[in-house]
């Protein structure tokens, strides 16, 4: 069935997509930002081209303290108000006030995923710099502990294990509207 553009308002509240990576953000980003003829930004993109330099080397040079301050100047200066799709780098949200500071500024979706998928999508990259370890399975499994938390509060969760990107955005476009409704009512209540 060929997707239809929901009826949106005029100034469509942004979107966030956040979860581990290997999750599927940037893929889904994509397929919603076309779907429903939006912006799109991806934050890891937005800062290299700002540092002009990969994030595996700005990690390398400054270290991921310097980093998370771009996350932060990302979706404080760089995200415009409203009506574009962001993609989150997984770690973004982690640090304090993160979750709060996405959901002023849109509606929050958190993708999972299962240590092993996680593990098949990321084998055979080597731009994140968090998972260059001898073990990258254990380093997915200590960082998802750490994490898990905090991904937990950032927005309505998906589990993309075992469904294709298709169905995990027609997931992500029922809680999207479901969530502007509820603030249609909110706002006439
Ligand atoms: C990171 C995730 C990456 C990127 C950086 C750090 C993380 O983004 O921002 O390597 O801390 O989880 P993706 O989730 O798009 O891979």
């Amino acid at each position: 069935m060929k997707p239809t553009t929901p009826a949106f308002p005029k100034t469509p509240p942004n979107l966030f997509l956040t979860g581990f990576m290997g999750t599927g953000k940037s893929s889904l980003a994509r397929i919603l930002a076309e779907r429903w003829k939006r912006p799109l930004l991806d934050t890891d993109y937005l800062i290299e081209q700002y540092v002009r330099m990969p994030v595996r080397n700005f990690f390398e040079k400054n270290g991921e303290a310097a980093f998370r301050d771009l996350e932060r100047r990302c979706i404080e200066e760089w995200v415009p108000a409203n009506n574009t799709i962001v993609a989150c780098g997984g770690g973004l949200v982690i640090p304090d006030g993160m979750v709060e500071l996405l959901k002023s500024k849109g509606i929050t979706v958190c993708l999972f995923a299962s240590v092993e998928t996680i593990l098949r999508r990321t084998a055979h990259t080597t731009h994140r710099p968090l998972l260059q370890a001898e073990n990258p399975e254990e380093r997915i499994r200590e960082l998802l502990a750490r994490r898990e938390k905090i991904y937990m509060r950032a927005g309505a969760g998906i589990l993309t294990d075992g469904r294709t990107f298709p169905e995990i955005a027609d997931r992500i476009e029922r809680i999207y509207l479901g969530e502007l409704a509820r603030r249609a009512k909110e706002a006439v209540a």
